[in-house]
Protein backbone atom coordinates (compact mmCIF):
# COMPACT_ATOMS: atom_id res chain seq x y z
CA UNK A 1 0.00 0.00 0.00
CA UNK A 2 1.39 3.21 -1.08
CA UNK A 3 -0.35 5.67 0.66
CA UNK A 4 -3.10 5.94 3.80
CA UNK A 5 -5.40 8.55 2.42
CA UNK A 6 -7.49 9.69 5.76
CA UNK A 7 -10.25 10.84 3.92
CA UNK A 8 -11.07 7.70 1.64
CA UNK A 9 -10.62 5.34 4.87
CA UNK A 10 -12.49 5.19 7.82
CA UNK A 11 -10.90 4.09 10.79
CA UNK A 12 -13.99 3.68 13.05
CA UNK A 13 -13.62 0.02 15.02
CA UNK A 14 -9.56 0.07 14.24
CA UNK A 15 -8.30 -0.41 17.74
CA UNK A 16 -4.94 -0.41 19.03
CA UNK A 17 -3.96 -1.76 22.57
CA UNK A 18 -0.98 -0.13 24.19
CA UNK A 19 1.43 -0.94 27.21
CA UNK A 20 0.69 1.73 30.02
CA UNK A 21 4.05 2.80 29.42
CA UNK A 22 3.15 3.86 25.87
CA UNK A 23 0.59 6.51 27.09
CA UNK A 24 0.90 9.13 29.38
CA UNK A 25 -1.29 11.09 31.15
CA UNK A 26 -2.77 13.21 28.80
CA UNK A 27 -6.19 12.59 27.69
CA UNK A 28 -7.78 13.77 23.87
CA UNK A 29 -4.27 13.69 22.44
CA UNK A 30 -3.27 12.74 18.96
CA UNK A 31 0.05 10.77 18.28
CA UNK A 32 1.83 8.03 16.17
CA UNK A 33 2.14 4.51 16.90
CA UNK A 34 3.44 2.86 14.21
CA UNK A 35 3.68 5.28 11.93
CA UNK A 36 -0.06 5.41 12.15
CA UNK A 37 -1.79 8.66 13.72
CA UNK A 38 -4.41 7.59 16.48
CA UNK A 39 -6.94 9.64 18.70
CA UNK A 40 -5.64 8.79 22.41
CA UNK A 41 -8.30 8.33 24.26
CA UNK A 42 -8.22 8.48 28.33
CA UNK A 43 -5.03 7.85 30.25
CA UNK A 44 -2.88 5.78 32.13
CA UNK A 45 -4.99 2.53 32.66
CA UNK A 46 -7.53 3.33 31.02
CA UNK A 47 -6.17 4.55 27.78
CA UNK A 48 -6.93 3.51 24.49
CA UNK A 49 -6.25 4.51 20.82
CA UNK A 50 -8.95 4.65 18.50
CA UNK A 51 -9.32 6.12 15.00
CA UNK A 52 -12.08 8.46 13.88
CA UNK A 53 -15.79 7.53 13.67
CA UNK A 54 -16.95 5.73 10.65
CA UNK A 55 -17.52 2.38 9.21
CA UNK A 56 -15.05 -0.24 9.17
CA UNK A 57 -11.97 0.37 7.37
CA UNK A 58 -11.84 -1.68 3.63
CA UNK A 59 -8.42 -2.75 4.39
CA UNK A 60 -7.04 -4.43 7.03
CA UNK A 61 -6.06 -2.54 9.81
CA UNK A 62 -2.20 -4.05 9.76
CA UNK A 63 -2.09 -3.29 6.69
CA UNK A 64 -2.59 0.57 7.30
CA UNK A 65 -0.62 0.55 10.38
CA UNK A 66 2.89 -1.65 9.21
CA UNK A 67 3.30 -0.54 5.96
CA UNK A 68 1.62 3.31 6.30
CA UNK A 69 4.40 6.20 6.28
CA UNK A 70 1.70 8.49 7.03
CA UNK A 71 1.64 10.58 10.37
CA UNK A 72 -0.68 13.86 11.17
CA UNK A 73 2.77 15.51 10.76
CA UNK A 74 3.29 14.79 6.66
CA UNK A 75 -0.18 14.47 6.24
CA UNK A 76 -0.71 18.04 7.52
CA UNK A 77 2.87 19.43 5.84
CA UNK A 78 1.25 17.82 2.74
CA UNK A 79 -2.25 19.76 3.17
CA UNK A 80 -2.65 23.48 1.59
CA UNK A 81 -3.64 25.93 5.23
CA UNK A 82 -6.48 27.89 3.85
CA UNK A 83 -6.44 29.89 6.90
CA UNK A 84 -4.98 30.07 10.63
CA UNK A 85 -7.56 31.62 13.31
CA UNK A 86 -7.34 31.72 17.23
CA UNK A 87 -9.08 27.86 17.81
CA UNK A 88 -9.14 26.81 14.39
CA UNK A 89 -6.92 26.18 11.33
CA UNK A 90 -8.65 25.36 8.05
CA UNK A 91 -7.24 23.50 5.09
CA UNK A 92 -8.09 22.60 1.95
CA UNK A 93 -10.48 19.78 1.72
CA UNK A 94 -10.12 16.26 -0.46
CA UNK A 95 -12.91 18.42 -2.59
CA UNK A 96 -13.42 21.45 -4.23
CA UNK A 97 -16.19 23.33 -1.81
CA UNK A 98 -14.69 21.35 0.87
CA UNK A 99 -12.64 22.21 3.88
CA UNK A 100 -11.19 20.32 6.70
CA UNK A 101 -11.93 22.37 10.16
CA UNK A 102 -9.08 21.49 12.67
CA UNK A 103 -9.55 22.48 16.15
CA UNK A 104 -6.27 23.60 18.33
CA UNK A 105 -6.21 23.48 22.35
CA UNK A 106 -5.69 27.45 22.07
CA UNK A 107 -7.63 29.51 24.45
CA UNK A 108 -8.01 33.12 23.97
CA UNK A 109 -9.98 35.99 25.42
CA UNK A 110 -10.36 39.59 25.87
CA UNK A 111 -9.41 39.73 22.01
CA UNK A 112 -6.40 37.80 22.97
CA UNK A 113 -4.81 39.85 25.70
CA UNK A 114 -5.29 36.55 27.78
CA UNK A 115 -4.10 33.08 26.38
CA UNK A 116 -3.35 29.59 27.16
CA UNK A 117 -3.10 25.70 25.69
CA UNK A 118 -5.95 23.84 27.42
CA UNK A 119 -5.31 20.11 26.95
CA UNK A 120 -8.35 18.30 25.48
CA UNK A 121 -10.29 21.72 24.53
CA UNK A 122 -10.03 21.20 20.66
CA UNK A 123 -11.24 17.96 21.04
CA UNK A 124 -14.15 18.21 22.97
CA UNK A 125 -15.12 21.61 20.51
CA UNK A 126 -14.73 19.42 17.76
CA UNK A 127 -17.15 16.89 19.44
CA UNK A 128 -19.39 19.10 20.64
CA UNK A 129 -19.87 21.42 17.42
CA UNK A 130 -20.27 17.88 15.77
CA UNK A 131 -23.24 16.86 17.68
CA UNK A 132 -25.05 20.44 17.13
CA UNK A 133 -24.32 20.43 14.09
CA UNK A 134 -25.40 17.59 13.06
CA UNK A 135 -28.69 18.21 15.12
CA UNK A 136 -29.28 21.04 13.57
CA UNK A 137 -28.66 19.79 10.13
CA UNK A 138 -31.21 17.15 10.77
CA UNK A 139 -34.00 19.47 12.03
CA UNK A 140 -33.49 21.11 8.49
CA UNK A 141 -31.35 24.33 9.75
CA UNK A 142 -28.43 24.42 7.28
CA UNK A 143 -25.07 24.18 8.50
CA UNK A 144 -21.23 24.04 6.86
CA UNK A 145 -20.62 20.45 8.54
CA UNK A 146 -20.49 17.57 6.50
CA UNK A 147 -19.10 14.94 8.36
CA UNK A 148 -16.24 14.13 11.62
CA UNK A 149 -12.94 12.96 10.17
CA UNK A 150 -10.93 12.38 13.67
CA UNK A 151 -11.37 13.97 17.23
CA UNK A 152 -9.96 16.93 16.07
CA UNK A 153 -10.70 17.52 12.39
CA UNK A 154 -14.33 17.66 10.68
CA UNK A 155 -15.42 17.97 6.83
CA UNK A 156 -17.12 21.15 6.20
CA UNK A 157 -18.59 23.24 3.25
CA UNK A 158 -16.30 25.90 1.75
CA UNK A 159 -18.28 29.10 2.79
CA UNK A 160 -18.35 33.05 2.40
CA UNK A 161 -18.60 34.27 5.87
CA UNK A 162 -20.53 36.73 6.50
CA UNK A 163 -18.48 39.73 8.11
CA UNK A 164 -21.07 39.64 11.01
CA UNK A 165 -21.30 37.81 14.25
CA UNK A 166 -24.84 36.74 15.42
CA UNK A 167 -24.81 36.81 19.34
CA UNK A 168 -28.06 36.03 20.81
CA UNK A 169 -29.07 36.50 24.49
CA UNK A 170 -31.72 34.73 26.81
CA UNK A 171 -30.60 35.94 29.53
CA UNK A 172 -28.13 39.25 30.38
CA UNK A 173 -24.25 38.81 30.45
CA UNK A 174 -20.63 39.91 29.57
CA UNK A 175 -21.14 42.99 27.39
CA UNK A 176 -24.88 43.32 27.51
CA UNK A 177 -24.40 43.73 31.13
CA UNK A 178 -21.48 45.82 30.98
CA UNK A 179 -23.28 48.29 28.44
CA UNK A 180 -26.47 48.39 29.96
CA UNK A 181 -26.00 48.07 33.27
CA UNK A 182 -28.26 44.84 33.75
CA UNK A 183 -27.14 42.11 36.58
CA UNK A 184 -25.85 39.22 34.94
CA UNK A 185 -28.15 36.39 35.19
CA UNK A 186 -31.20 38.69 34.53
CA UNK A 187 -34.05 36.81 32.12
CA UNK A 188 -34.26 38.78 29.03
CA UNK A 189 -38.16 39.31 28.09
CA UNK A 190 -37.56 38.13 24.87
CA UNK A 191 -34.55 36.61 23.03
CA UNK A 192 -32.28 39.43 22.02
CA UNK A 193 -30.64 39.00 18.40
CA UNK A 194 -27.19 41.48 17.96
CA UNK A 195 -25.07 41.58 15.43
CA UNK A 196 -20.90 42.73 15.67
CA UNK A 197 -18.74 43.58 13.27
CA UNK A 198 -16.22 40.63 12.72
CA UNK A 199 -12.82 43.00 12.95
CA UNK A 200 -10.82 42.19 16.16
CA UNK A 201 -8.51 45.29 15.74
CA UNK A 202 -11.75 47.09 16.60
CA UNK A 203 -12.88 44.59 19.10
CA UNK A 204 -16.16 43.40 17.37
CA UNK A 205 -18.34 46.15 17.57
CA UNK A 206 -21.83 45.93 17.90
CA UNK A 207 -23.69 47.14 14.78
CA UNK A 208 -27.02 48.14 13.99
CA UNK A 209 -28.87 46.86 10.94
CA UNK A 210 -28.45 50.34 9.30
CA UNK A 211 -24.91 49.82 9.57
CA UNK A 212 -25.12 46.52 7.98
CA UNK A 213 -27.28 47.62 5.12
CA UNK A 214 -25.25 50.92 4.67
CA UNK A 215 -21.98 49.50 4.72
CA UNK A 216 -23.49 46.47 2.50
CA UNK A 217 -21.82 43.85 4.98
CA UNK A 218 -25.39 42.45 4.09
CA UNK A 219 -28.58 42.25 2.78
CA UNK A 220 -31.55 43.16 4.34
CA UNK A 221 -32.63 39.95 2.51
CA UNK A 222 -29.63 38.20 4.65
CA UNK A 223 -30.31 39.90 7.90
CA UNK A 224 -33.98 38.70 7.79
CA UNK A 225 -32.60 34.74 7.49
CA UNK A 226 -29.69 35.64 9.86
CA UNK A 227 -32.55 36.62 12.33
CA UNK A 228 -34.69 33.62 11.42
CA UNK A 229 -31.55 31.36 11.40
CA UNK A 230 -30.58 32.39 15.00
CA UNK A 231 -33.76 32.04 15.89
CA UNK A 232 -34.15 28.88 15.11
CA UNK A 233 -30.52 28.20 16.60
CA UNK A 234 -31.78 29.72 19.93
CA UNK A 235 -34.55 26.77 19.86
CA UNK A 236 -33.20 23.83 19.17
CA UNK A 237 -29.50 25.17 21.45
CA UNK A 238 -32.14 25.92 24.70
CA UNK A 239 -34.37 22.99 24.17
CA UNK A 240 -31.97 20.00 24.21
CA UNK A 241 -29.43 21.90 26.34
CA UNK A 242 -32.39 22.22 29.06
CA UNK A 243 -32.12 18.65 28.39
CA UNK A 244 -29.57 18.04 30.41
CA UNK A 245 -29.71 20.93 32.52
CA UNK A 246 -27.89 23.85 31.19
CA UNK A 247 -29.37 26.79 30.31
CA UNK A 248 -27.84 28.50 27.57
CA UNK A 249 -27.80 32.27 28.71
CA UNK A 250 -25.86 33.41 25.51
CA UNK A 251 -24.33 32.39 21.94
CA UNK A 252 -22.29 33.45 18.76
CA UNK A 253 -23.13 32.16 15.59
CA UNK A 254 -21.56 32.89 12.56
CA UNK A 255 -23.19 32.56 9.08
CA UNK A 256 -22.05 32.13 5.77
CA UNK A 257 -23.00 31.63 2.09
CA UNK A 258 -22.95 29.24 -0.35
CA UNK A 259 -23.46 29.28 -3.65
CA UNK A 260 -25.64 26.57 -6.31
CA UNK A 261 -26.21 27.82 -9.64
CA UNK A 262 -27.02 31.85 -9.76
CA UNK A 263 -28.90 30.73 -6.10
CA UNK A 264 -27.24 32.13 -2.17
CA UNK A 265 -28.30 30.31 0.83
CA UNK A 266 -27.35 31.37 4.25
CA UNK A 267 -25.73 28.61 6.21
CA UNK A 268 -24.54 28.31 9.88
CA UNK A 269 -20.58 27.72 9.96
CA UNK A 270 -17.43 28.58 12.12
CA UNK A 271 -18.29 26.28 15.55
CA UNK A 272 -21.29 25.74 18.24
CA UNK A 273 -19.52 24.96 21.40
CA UNK A 274 -18.57 25.88 25.04
CA UNK A 275 -15.89 28.60 23.23
CA UNK A 276 -18.87 30.66 21.89
CA UNK A 277 -21.64 29.89 24.62
CA UNK A 278 -22.86 30.59 27.32
CA UNK A 279 -23.70 27.71 29.56
CA UNK A 280 -25.27 27.82 33.15
CA UNK A 281 -26.23 24.47 35.05
CA UNK A 282 -30.58 24.72 35.66
CA UNK A 283 -29.60 24.36 39.50
CA UNK A 284 -26.33 26.10 40.37
CA UNK A 285 -25.34 27.88 38.40
CA UNK A 286 -22.52 26.69 37.58
CA UNK A 287 -20.79 28.00 34.35
CA UNK A 288 -19.85 25.44 32.02
CA UNK A 289 -18.25 27.84 28.98
CA UNK A 290 -15.15 29.98 28.34
CA UNK A 291 -15.97 32.20 31.59
CA UNK A 292 -14.15 29.36 33.04
CA UNK A 293 -11.37 30.51 31.29
CA UNK A 294 -11.91 34.12 31.36
CA UNK A 295 -12.51 34.53 35.10
CA UNK A 296 -10.14 31.87 35.77
CA UNK A 297 -13.07 30.19 37.53
CA UNK A 298 -11.12 26.34 37.75
CA UNK A 299 -10.48 23.60 34.92
CA UNK A 300 -11.90 25.00 31.24
CA UNK A 301 -11.30 21.12 30.09
CA UNK A 302 -13.55 19.92 33.35
CA UNK A 303 -16.07 22.39 32.42
CA UNK A 304 -16.15 21.38 28.59
CA UNK A 305 -15.88 17.74 29.58
CA UNK A 306 -19.03 18.10 31.81
CA UNK A 307 -21.31 19.67 29.22
CA UNK A 308 -20.26 16.85 26.74
CA UNK A 309 -20.73 13.93 29.68
CA UNK A 310 -23.94 15.17 30.04
CA UNK A 311 -24.86 15.07 26.41
CA UNK A 312 -23.07 11.66 25.83
CA UNK A 313 -20.95 12.52 22.96
CA UNK A 314 -17.57 11.12 24.42
CA UNK A 315 -17.23 7.52 25.10
CA UNK A 316 -17.16 6.35 28.55
CA UNK A 317 -15.89 2.77 27.61
CA UNK A 318 -12.55 2.95 27.05
CA UNK A 319 -10.29 0.14 25.77
CA UNK A 320 -8.75 -2.28 28.14
CA UNK A 321 -5.12 -2.18 28.03
CA UNK A 322 -3.06 -5.41 25.99
CA UNK A 323 -0.07 -5.87 24.17
CA UNK A 324 0.82 -3.50 21.73
CA UNK A 325 -0.56 -5.07 18.87
CA UNK A 326 -2.77 -4.28 16.47
CA UNK A 327 -6.59 -5.82 16.62
CA UNK A 328 -9.71 -6.02 14.30
O1 LIG B 1 -17.81 37.27 25.60
P1 LIG B 1 -17.86 38.73 25.91
O2 LIG B 1 -18.32 39.02 27.30
O3 LIG B 1 -16.60 39.45 25.52
O4 LIG B 1 -18.92 39.32 24.90
P2 LIG B 1 -20.47 39.10 24.80
O5 LIG B 1 -20.93 40.08 23.78
O6 LIG B 1 -21.13 39.15 26.13
O7 LIG B 1 -20.64 37.63 24.21
C1 LIG B 1 -21.89 37.04 24.00
C2 LIG B 1 -21.69 35.59 23.62
O8 LIG B 1 -21.03 35.49 22.38
C3 LIG B 1 -20.83 34.81 24.63
O9 LIG B 1 -21.34 33.50 24.74
C4 LIG B 1 -19.47 34.79 23.97
O10 LIG B 1 -18.74 33.63 24.35
C5 LIG B 1 -19.81 34.78 22.50
N1 LIG B 1 -18.79 35.49 21.71
C6 LIG B 1 -17.92 34.76 20.93
O11 LIG B 1 -18.02 33.53 20.88
N2 LIG B 1 -16.97 35.39 20.18
C7 LIG B 1 -16.86 36.72 20.19
N3 LIG B 1 -15.91 37.30 19.45
C8 LIG B 1 -17.73 37.48 21.00
C9 LIG B 1 -18.69 36.84 21.74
Amino acid sequence: MSKIDFYHVNYENLVINLEPSMNQNHPFRQDTYFGLTVDVLGAGKNCGLRMARGPLPTCRPSHIAIRGEQSTESHMARRKLVYEGKAKILYEGPEPGTLVQYFKDDATAFNAEKKDIVEGKGVLNNRLSEFFMTGLNTLGIPTHFIKSLNMREQLIRAVEIVPLEVIVRNYAAGTMSKRLGIEEGTALPRPIVEFCLKDDSLGDPLVSEEHIIAFNWASQQDLDDMLALALRVNDFLSGVMYGVGIRVADFKIEIGRVYEGDYQRLIIADEISPDSCRLWDLKTGEKFDKDVFRRDLGSLTDAYAEVARRLGVLPENPVPIGKPTLIN
